[in-house]
Order: structure tokens, then sequence, then C-alpha cells
């Protein structure tokens, strides 16, 4: 079967602290260097969510561009843009806000949204040089 991908870019700009609250300040510093401090710092971070599948013979399209740009806007911009990850989303309140849990939470996010039959990836920039992404495997 003949599979495309399509993709779709999006940005975000948060707020996060890097901390683990069972570790003393000290062990922090150590781990997480200045993404440990206390009165937060913000990223520019980029996300490109890529939806692989068949090409609908109707339609000529895998996904619908329109729809993946609204539900990538309604579940990850207006929930995360300007926002500070550690207190103002449900998820990080427990969970550090690394570009990895990021990125799964964005992935699980979106993942219901979409048509099962397609295969959901999610690719996430913290800078230009450090990206991370995250298919859904062992979900
Ligand atoms: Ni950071």
């Amino acid at each position: 079967m003949m599979k495309v991908t399509v993709s779709r870019k999006a940005q975000f700009n948060a707020a996060h602290r890097l901390y683990n609250s069972a570790w003393s300040d000290e062990r922090n510093d150590e781990v997480f260097g200045k993404c440990n401090n206390p009165n937060f710092h913000g990223h520019n971070y980029t996300l490109t969510v890529s939806v692989k599948g068949t090409i609908d013979p109707e339609t000529g399209y895998v996904m619908d561009m329109k729809v993946l740009k609204e539900l990538i806007h309604e579940h990850v911009e207006k929930p995360f843009d300007h926002r500070n990850l550690n207190l103002d989303t449900e998820e990080f309140k427990t969970l550090n806000p690394t570009a990895e849990n990021i990125v799964v939470v964005i992935w699980k996010r979106l993942r219901p949204n979409i048509n099962p039959e397609l295969e959901l990836k999610v690719l996430l920039h913290e800078t230009e040089r450090n990206f991370v992404e995250f298919d859904g495997e062992g979900v």
C-alpha cells in the first residue's frame, strides 16, 4: 500500500523549569544547570506534526491540512503559547517539562483527534540544534 507523509509546522513560546522535587538543590543544579533556574526561562519551540497514510482517492489528500492546522492550534498552541509549562499546564504539574516529555504530551493530545488509520509523528525543536521526536512507540 502506497503511503505518503504530510507535515505541518507550528510554534509556541513558553517558559519552563527543569527540576526534580525528590532531589536536593545541589543535585538539581548539577543535572539541569541553567534550566533549573527557579524563576524559569523561555524557549521558542517549533514543532513539525507529520501524518502518514494512504491518499484518499476522492480528495487526493492524506489529511486535510486545514484540519491539521486547527488541531495543532486548539491542542498545542492555545494551551502552551505564552504559558509557563510548569504552572499553567496540567500535565507538567507533576512531570518535568523536558523536550522529551513535551513531545510525548503533544503527541498524546493530538492522537485522539486524528483518524486512527493515520500514523502520527511529532518533531519538537527546543533550540535550533536540540530537537526530539516521538511516533507513539511504546504507548
Ligand atoms: Ni530550557
